[in-house]
């Protein structure tokens, strides 16, 4: 009998030649597609703690800090995947990725450092997370058919933190980070609540010669800082 759901295939006519090791069939392309990945989230530790240093909002720092960490864990659990499919985990160049990140990069250059700096590494990092989402979605996608449950699982799993941090990263634009980088003015007074590292440094260090000028006991500092700010000092 006849199989319904195969596909009719027309004879290829001055297409790419195929490379002597080519996917051969959806197994190998199920480990192209790792090995792709697998590089692409390597790369992606290192490319986020940048994005991280030039955020200014601290919950988009927050946010991607957060990002970074699920992505080294994302490094091993891919390993887990080859793991279950007897293969050595092993990275290839993902050419995708690699422009992604040059873009982000691009973006953060081409931006004031504030909100619009901000609104532009929310939508590099989202591109990324569009890319990972297709190809989390197609490798889970791959394995299942395959039957292989296990490395399905770990991918999906991805997939799915993925789509929550891409779904954070919206939240974040469409909360506050858009609006501030449409209104300027806002973010010039935004700027008076703007904590310096630096500051803190100073403040550190004149409370250092304070304690150095007046030889007192802490505990009596303390002691008087705590009647001072009740109202009982007299
Ligand atoms: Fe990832």
């Amino acid at each position: 009998m006849k199989n319904t759901k195969s596909t009719t295939r027309k004879k290829s006519e001055s297409t790419i030649t195929a490379k002597p090791d080519a996917a051969m069939n959806l197994r190998d392309l199920l480990i192209d597609g790792l090995q792709d990945i697998y590089w692409a989230e390597k790369a992606l530790t290192k490319a986020l703690p940048n994005m991280v240093k030039n955020a200014t909002a601290s919950d988009l720092a927050y946010a991607l800090k957060n990002h970074l960490e699920e992505t080294k864990n994302q490094v091993t659990r891919l390993e887990e995947v080859f793991q279950s499919l007897n293969e050595k985990a092993t990275a290839k160049k993902c050419v995708a990725m690699e422009g992604l990140i040059n873009e982000a990069d691009h973006i953060m250059e081409d931006t004031m450092q504030g909100a619009v700096r901000d609104a532009g590494i929310i939508a590099a990092a989202q591109k990324v997370e569009h890319y990972e989402i297709a190809s989390y979605g197609t490798l889970a996608t791959f394995a299942k058919t395959l039957g292989e449950e296990d490395a399905a699982s770990i991918l999906e799993e991805i997939l799915a933190e993925e789509k929550a941090a891409d779904e954070a990263l919206s939240q974040l634009a469409e909360a506050t980070i858009n609006d501030e980088a449409n209104d300027p003015d806002e973010e010039e007074d935004e700027e008076d609540n703007v904590i310096d590292d630096d500051d803190e440094d100073e403040d550190e260090l004149d409370e250092e010669e304070t304690d150095n000028d007046y030889d007192t006991d802490d505990e009596e500092v303390d002691e008087y800082v705590e009647m001072y700010t009740k109202g009982k000092h007299r």
